[in-house]
């Protein structure tokens, strides 16, 4: 299925999934790793071509991250993005200093269409660069095979030994045909085949699933979200009614969201289907509590308690099935990033008792290769579009304590934010939006009547990686209407807002 790999070396840049998913797109597996990874292993991996991240390092600093120099004698070809190229040079006797400016935006970029790198490619480009450092003096073997006014080196090779460098972010979209700087890397340079499709993914999948599992019984958590549906139609494609999915209502989901997974998963694949509403426990338990952190434990745990439980009624499984993906993996796995959310739905059902394994089906994909999946397996579009809903569900979304009144406030507001979006045929363009619902009243005039009510915030925001997200510029128009219809037909509610703060410096949601 995939027998290539890029390994992409993790300096914490910020386009590092992106780096991924550009090499997924171009049909060819890719997989990020820390830059720590020994030798040994990479060896063991046996890669087909090797990207460096960007990162914010200065690659001169004492405590810059910085590579054995044996990976460049490895003979596998080796591209570096930003810091990437910069440590390259750096490390094999090369020089990097600090510009007195920071070159920051998409730039004419000269390229030499003769270097295998820029194959096709006309001589000057649009690509994006954003450093302050940047090579000086080259090492020994290498040649200029880019420039631009203010950077004399972005882009250098070393053909010889197959070592690549580009200070500009081939991966963005802002770099035009920034794609098929990439696309020439892994074919032109590494000589993959570009092995790694959808379809033979499903396929693939379901055969190794059924291999492993044989007649076991399989229990699967679902959600409601995408990944856990993704992964609930592929077990069920493989073992059929040995799939037993729980799906515990916690009360904290969406208007009608409840009742459409009900519905799929009981019209669409006649899986063994078990609802445990929960609503009530949860709530109690999450009675007074307004502390983030605190009510994402509270549900995480609940969350266990039900299931197991459920589980034991169901009696012995041998697997567990769970949807998470890629970017959880990444997320939770490595990096140095300090940690700003517990997200629940990594590694809190693992520790349940009696289960024989854990499968994971979804766990080398990034969303949209989680979308292609689904759609292969003929979920509904509606629910394979879905924006992400995070597992504590509403309770990070009423600020302060939770009541079940501020809840039903909450379902109604959103569900028209949600109506009006599709409506407006936005609903694919804005990655996620959603209602609030603030802890703060506020004195409002309705008829001839003094009212003291509560505040909905509007939060919708773009973003490719939900790491880093820009607010939706949604029409003035369309908000008006969003906002009279929210007040007029939504009871308690007086007062409405639109988030305008990006992420950074705020999270996407509230809490
Ligand atoms: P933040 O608020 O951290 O959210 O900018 C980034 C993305 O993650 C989702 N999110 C969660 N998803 N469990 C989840 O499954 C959680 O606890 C959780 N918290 C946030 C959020 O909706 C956004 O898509």
């Amino acid at each position: 299925m995939k027998s290539e790999v890029i390994l992409i070396l993790d300096f914490g840049g910020q386009y590092n999934q992106l780096i991924a998913r550009r090499v997924r797109e171009e049909g060819v597996y890719s997989e990020i790793v820390p830059y720590t990874i020994s030798i040994d292993k990479i060896k063991e991996i046996n890669p087909k071509g090797i990207i460096f991240t960007g990162g914010p390092a200065s690659v001169y600093l004492e405590d810059a991250p910085k590579l054995d120099k044996e990976i460049f004698d490895l003979g596998i070809p080796i591209l570096g993005i930003c810091y990437g190229m910069q440590l390259m040079a750096y490390t094999l006797g090369g020089e990097v200093s600090r510009a007195s400016k920071r070159e920051y935006g998409v730039t004419s970029v000269k390229v030499n269409n003769r270097s295998l790198l820029f194959d096709s490619f006309k001589r000057t480009n649009k690509f994006l660069m954003s450093h302050t450092d940047y090579v000086s003096k080259l090492p020994k073997g290498f040649k200029r095979i880019s420039y631009t006014d203010n950077c004399m080196y972005a882009g250098i090779e070393n053909p010889t030994k197959k070592l690549y460098g580009i200070q500009f972010h081939p991966e963005v979209n802002n770099s035009i045909n920034g794609n098929i700087v990439i696309r020439n890397f892994i074919y032109n340079i590494c000589n993959c085949s570009g092995d790694w499709k959808m379809s033979s993914f499903v396929e693939d999948s379901i055969k190794s699933i059924k291999k492993k599992v044989g007649n076991g019984k399989v229990l699967c958590a679902l959600s409601g979200g995408v990944d856990s549906s993704v992964a609930a139609a592929l077990l069920y494609k493989a073992v059929g009614k040995n799939l037993t999915c729980v799906f515990v209502d916690h009360g904290l989901l969406r208007k009608n969201e409840s009742e459409e997974v009900e519905e799929v998963f009981t019209k669409n694949f006649d899986v063994n289907f078990i609802k445990i509403d929960a609503s009530s426990r949860f709530l109690n338990k999450l009675s007074g509590v307004v502390e983030p952190e605190a009510k994402r434990k509270i549900i995480g745990e609940e969350f266990i308690r039900v299931f197991e439980e459920a589980s034991k009624k169901i009696g012995k499984v041998d697997y567990l099935v769970q949807g998470t993906i890629y970017p959880d993996v990444i997320e939770s796995g490595f990096g140095a990033s300090s940690k700003i959310k517990s997200h629940h739905n990594v590694g809190g059902l693992p520790d349940v008792v009696d289960f024989k394994e854990i499968i994971e089906p979804l766990r080398d994909l990034f969303k949209d290769e989680v979308r292609k999946v689904g759609l292969e397996l003929g979920l509904p579009e509606y629910l394979v579009y879905r924006q992400p809903f995070p597992g504590p569900g509403l309770a990070i979304r009423v600020i302060g304590d939770i009541t079940l009144d501020k809840l039903n406030i909450l379902r109604e507001a959103d569900y028209i934010f949600r109506e009006e979006i599709a409506k407006a045929k936005l609903d694919r363009d804005i990655n996620q939006y959603f209602a609030v619902l603030t802890n703060l009243k506020s004195v409002g005039v309705m008829g001839d009547e003094r009212t003291y009510d509560y505040t909905i915030a509007l939060r919708a925001v773009s973003t490719i990686d939900f790491m880093t997200a820009e607010w939706s510029k949604i029409p003035y128009d369309l908000l008006e209407i969003i906002s009279n219809r929210i007040v007029n037909e939504v009871n308690h509610v007086n007062r409405v807002v639109y988030d305008i703060t990006g992420k950074p410096p705020a999270t996407i949601e509230w809490e």
